[in-house]
């Protein structure tokens, strides 16, 4: 069975930037509050006529120039998301489409912040069976749309951001390298601590102005339960990922992990036994954007020239569900 490798990433995020001041001046927040508390200070928002799926596209044409590959060459979308553009058919068909595709398999994932990890282990498990060749796997949100823009909403809304990232992903015979093993979880105990209500089909009418008056279609977060799971479970994940290749913290040489809270991730380092140089952080400039921030944080830490080939790289995630997830990768 060949593995799985990365032959090539891409990122888009919106023009239009949002900093902290901007959004105290739409609510009851301050810079100090939101960086004192999350680390971050600006984040993209859409702008008029722009979509998730639009991001997406962006993202996948800078991701197949720098493969050398046209859209053409790609035989399955792995769509990650939990702010699709309409409620069906999902974000993957669009994207299809975009790119001028009529004839590849496109499935959405909806694991919200673990949704890139959960995508890699899908795209992982088709390519090493032979079953698909060349996996768009798809990290992309829009959040701004449906934030609560208000004080009410203020423990959310200045937490996300739009963005998308994407990885073009084959097989390769080299053993050594490529995908070595993804770990999921998810834990449904905790499902209303990070929800949206509506609309949805518990609900009959499945939207109304009621559910709307009440703010159902709001994203809620117990934003303390969040940390402390958070905060315990992705490095746990980690530490599953190493043990169960027999490597050790002293073998990773990044860590690109769901870029949630700046806070979360110090937590996360200090748990898993990492160095200031081997966890990637860039939260402080896009916010959290769920599924697309690992694509982006990988994207940027490659730029960057953080990882060569035969290092050991690790993502962790973690998001509503709860769901979680780690997976390690030999570069
Ligand atoms: N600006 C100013 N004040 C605010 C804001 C804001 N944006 N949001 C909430 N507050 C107020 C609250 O109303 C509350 O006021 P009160 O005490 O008068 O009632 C107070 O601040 C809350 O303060 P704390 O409870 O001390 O806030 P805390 O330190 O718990 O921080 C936060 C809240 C940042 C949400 C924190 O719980 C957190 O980071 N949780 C993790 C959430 C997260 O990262 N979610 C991302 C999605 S899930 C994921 O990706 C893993």
């Amino acid at each position: 069975m060949p593995r799985t490798e990365f032959i090539a990433t891409g990122f888009h995020v919106p023009e239009r930037v949002v900093t902290n001041d901007d959004l105290s001046r739409m609510m009851e927040t301050s810079d100090e509050w939101i960086a004192q508390r999350s680390g971050i200070r600006t984040r993209h928002w859409v702008s008029a006529g722009e979509t998730g799926v639009s991001l997406a596209r962006e993202a996948t044409c800078r991701a197949l120039d720098r493969a050398g590959m046209q859209a053409a060459d790609l035989d399955c979308i792995v769509y990650c998301t939990c702010t699709p553009d309409h409620f069906e058919p999902g974000n993957g068909v669009f994207l299809a489409r975009e790119l001028g595709l009529s004839d590849v398999p496109a499935i959405d994932v909806r694991n919200q912040c673990s949704g890139f990890v959960y995508g890699l282990s899908v795209a992982d498990a088709w390519i090493r069976t032979g079953q698909y060749r060349r996996v768009l796997l798809v990290g992309a949100e829009v959040h701004s749309r449906g934030l609560d823009r208000t004080t009410r909403g203020r423990d959310t809304a200045v937490l996300f951001g739009d963005g998308a990232g994407v990885a073009i992903l084959g097989p390769t015979d080299d053993l050594q390298r490529g995908v070595l093993t993804t770990h999921l979880y998810a834990d449904g105990r905790h499902a209303e601590k990070l929800w949206v209500d509506a609309p949805g089909l518990a609900h009959d009418p499945f939207i109304s102005e009621e559910l709307i008056r009440a703010g159902k279609h709001r994203a809620v977060m117990d934003g303390r339960d969040v940390f402390k799971y958070a905060s315990v479970l992705m490095p746990q994940s980690i530490a599953t990922a190493l043990k169960q290749n027999g490597l050790t913290p002293a073998d990773v040489k990044l860590l690109v992990p769901h870029q949630a809270n700046l806070r979360i991730i110090e937590m996360v380092q200090k748990a898993a036994g990492l160095r200031d140089d081997q966890v990637y952080v860039n939260i402080q400039k896009y916010g959290n954007t769920t599924a697309a921030s690992i694509p982006i944080a990988l994207h940027e830490a490659l730029d960057e020239g953080r990882l060569a080939r035969g290092d050991l790289l690790v993502l962790t995630a973690f998001g509503s569900g709860f769901t979680w997830a780690s997976a390690a990768v030999r570069w």
